[in-house]
């Protein structure tokens, strides 16, 4: 299969570029290295990519990439959900932006992609505070372009990146899918409901197979976003010996359903795989876990103390727990992380990075 992956230069495009293409399939990847944060990291995702599926990197000076590879290359292999096949898929990348419907017409003409995996996006939930425009043009236009692409191009499969921040805060209860109103506390999450409806849509009006994966974040593990992700810049503030603030009504006990990568990429190949016309799944860990438990297996890692203070909570801040049940029914899907394998998989590699990735100012 040919599968066209939208911000694939990104934390979470790159697994799903990388997982595909050892599954055998060929991938199309998109994206404008937009400047939420520093386009090298970004080249870097796509280099790992590249060495997948080509053996050679395109952006970086091999010494950079390697040693991180083989270190990334082994912990993808230990998951066999996500084993590689003998026959290793092609990877073509398109720099360009989905918001450009002349560039997306060209690039899904020129690639007649079978399927799309849709995660560009802009992220974050405070920068989406500051420009919230901004997002709507990216997340909704932008995924509304993607879509009519699909519809006059015959593409009748389309999963799309939402998030858990679609439905607010709700700490009263587990959510699950089928809470039929969705209470978005933040520009972003209001821009996944907007894309969401437009699945919907596609799938009723233009008999496009949408399923939605709600990603239930923060995403955690090697590689992981620097900016706007709480664990990766702990491991940065204290690697660079800084404090860090810590975000969160209750402080060390706020809690947060975070989930590592692979558990998620293997439930976005289960979404893919899945036939039928329009379909909602929560994916991630189903468990919340207290900040106070990550810095502890920050520390474990590191060998180091987190230095930190408590702040107030940020305005669109998400701390419900979510239910994973449909997707454990319907999908078969089962996350395997325990948190601290995954943290000290994420710390060994920030430790093997380059200085210019571990001196990286984060935010
Ligand atoms: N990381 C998480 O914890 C998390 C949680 C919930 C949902 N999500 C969603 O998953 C997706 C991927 O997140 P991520 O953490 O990998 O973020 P990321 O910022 O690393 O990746 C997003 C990519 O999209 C690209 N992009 C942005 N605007 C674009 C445009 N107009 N055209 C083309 N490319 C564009 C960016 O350059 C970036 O490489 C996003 O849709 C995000 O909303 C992530």
């Amino acid at each position: 299969m040919k599968v066209l992956v939208t911000g694939a230069a990104g934390f979470i495009g790159s697994y799903i570029s990388r997982a595909l293409i050892n599954r055998g399939d060929d991938v199309i990847g998109i994206d404008n290295f937009d400047d939420y944060y520093p386009r090298k990291s970004k080249e870097f995702n796509l280099d790992l990519v590249y060495l997948i599926a080509e053996g050679s990197v395109k952006y970086l000076p091999e010494n950079e990439t390697m040693p991180v590879f083989e270190k990334i290359n082994s912990f993808l292999q230990a998951d066999t959900r996500l084993r590689s096949r003998d026959i290793k898929g092609k990877f073509v990348f398109e720099e360009g932006n989905m918001i450009d419907e002349g560039f997306v017409r060209k690039s899904f003409e020129k690639n007649k992609p079978d399927a799309v995996i849709h995660l560009a996006a802009k992220a974050g939930v405070p920068s989406s505070l500051r420009d919230p425009t901004g997002y709507v043009k990216t997340n909704m236009v932008g995924t509304a372009n993607l879509i009519e692409a699909c519809r006059d191009l015959g593409i009748k499969k389309f999963v799309f990146g939402s998030s858990s921040t679609v439905y607010g805060n709700r700490e009263d209860r587990k959510i699950h899918e089928d809470d039929d109103i969705l209470h978005p506390e933040s520009p972003y999450g209001a821009t996944k409901v907007g894309g969401e409806i437009f699945c919907y849509t596609a799938s009723k009006v233009y008999g496009i197979k949408t399923t939605v994966c709600r990603i239930i974040g923060p995403i955690y593990g090697p590689l992981q976003r620097q900016y706007g992700m709480f664990m990766q810049r702990a491991i940065n503030f204290t690697f660079n010996d800084r404090e860090i603030s810590i975000y969160g009504k209750k402080g060390l006990e706020t809690s947060k359903n975070s989930t590592y990568i692979d558990d998620l990429v293997y439930g976005l190949l289960l979404c893919l795989d899945y036939d039928k016309n329009f379909d909602v799944f929560n994916i991630g860990s189903g468990e919340a876990q207290k900040i106070s438990d990550w810095i502890g297996e920050i520390e474990k890692a590191m060998g180091k103390k987190v230095k930190y203070t408590v702040v107030e909570a940020d305005k669109g801040d998400v701390g419900s727990s979510v239910d994973i049940a449909k997707a454990q029914k319907i999908l078969g899907y089962n996350p395997a992380m325990q948190l601290s394998q995954g943290v000290k998989r994420q710390v060994e590699t920030f430790l093997l990075m380059p200085d210019w990735y571990k001196n990286q100012k984060t935010v």
